[in-house]
């Protein structure tokens, strides 16, 4: 029995993770998983009903699960809550104390919705990239201050940090990913400037050695965000830390021009974590328009890194291309000429086509 942790989160969370949810337990079936679910709150929804974004149950359940599908949280309600107790902090708190170091985001352009894109067709057909984002350590878990009198001034600062062996795991992390695609690996940082991007270009260099087929490229993380809009082809695996990785992802997925349709996989050495990019979205929740691909194929990454079950994830990313060739579409990828969907009819189309 493998036991998935299913925390639906806020906004739209709670129709999407029920959405696949529904795809897995097929999928369980027809491959004989023995999957079973156990929901826990976490975001908004646990602020609510137990004052803290994360309580100490659900950490426990995280714990104790074969892996953790995510939805989302947040929303306008908690804008104003103490920012110690803000929903982020749910994600975040799983991310460190699950040590999920590794944020994975693939960024692939369906050929369907090639045209979606708020860029020129030609540049984003084909694009099929994995962004590798260092995710426990950076800035983002710095010392920091948040206020403090200097010269007479008030001032805040922030600190980023990384160790040798946290930039070895995830480029490690990174040049194996790249070994079952194109075999190109391009780190990204700021090496003309910080002390950490000039340790991390070290660090992969000499990582790089023991990957001998893989070609490495540098780039400067402004010049890389200028790439991923004027040529975005040209990459495969980006790997970058915490910071960096939390901007160009939100660039990529741009991309594509179909936010609700990117999964993402976060891999700790215990279990791992999976959500598709997009927010909670309250503006539309409980309409059941939301577009569950995202969640679905997020789901199909817990199949593959998770379970190591590659047949299995893959049923899940053929199905999503089948109902996508048969015109479904949910309102956010809707065009003329195809079929308007809910969130529950593709769900259950995708799990029909499994
Ligand atoms: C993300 C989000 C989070 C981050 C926020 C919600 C804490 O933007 O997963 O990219 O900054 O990491
Ligand atoms: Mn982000």
């Amino acid at each position: 029995m493998k036991k998935i942790i299913v925390i639906p989160g806020d906004g739209v969370g709670k129709e999407i993770t029920q959405a696949a949810q529904l795809v897995l337990t097929k999928v369980s079936e027809k491959f004989s998983l023995d999957l079973t679910f156990e929901e826990h709150i976490a975001g908004g929804a646990a602020i609510d009903a137990v004052g803290v974004p994360l309580p100490d149950e659900t950490l426990e359940a995280c714990r104790n699960g074969d892996a953790i599908l995510f939805g989302a949280v947040g929303g306008k309600k908690w804008d104003n809550v103490d920012p110690s107790i803000r929903p982020e902090k749910a994600l975040l708190g799983i991310r460190k104390a699950m040590g999920l170091y590794a944020n994975l985001r693939p960024v692939k352009v369906f050929d369907c919705l090639a045209e979606k894109s708020p860029l020129k067709t030609e540049l984003v057909r084909g694009v099929d990239m994995i962004i590798v984002r260092e995710l426990v350590g950076g800035i983002y878990f710095g010392e920091r201050c948040e206020s403090e009198i200097k010269n007479g001034v008030e001032q805040a600062w922030d600190t980023e940090i990384y160790s040798v062996p946290e930039i070895e795991r995830i480029s490690k992390l990174a040049f194996e990913s790249a070994e079952s695609r194109r075999k190109k690996v391009t780190s990204v940082d700021k090496a003309n400037i910080l002390a950490t991007s000039r340790l991390w270009r070290k660090t992969v260099a000499n990582l790089s050695k023991n990957y001998s087929d893989i070609e490495l490229d540098n780039l400067y993380v402004d010049n890389a965000a200028m790439q991923l809009a004027l040529n975005p082809k040209q990459f495969d695996v980006i790997v970058t830390s915490n910071m960096f990785g939390d901007i160009l992802s939100d660039e990529a997925a741009v991309i594509t021009g179909s936010i609700g349709m990117m999964p993402s996989a976060s891999i700790g050495e215990l279990t791992s974590f999976y959500e598709p990019i997009h927010g909670s979205a309250p503006d539309i929740a409980g309409l059941g328009i939301a577009n569950p691909i995202g969640t679905i194929l997020s789901a199909a990454m817990l199949l593959r890194y998770s379970l190591k079950n590659e047949s299995a994830a893959q049923s899940i990313e053929n199905a999503v291309d089948k109902v996508l060739a048969d015109g479904l579409r949910t309102p956010d990828i809707y065009d003329d000429g195809t079929k308007k969907v809910s969130t529950e009819e593709m769900a259950q189309a995708i799990k029909d086509r499994i």
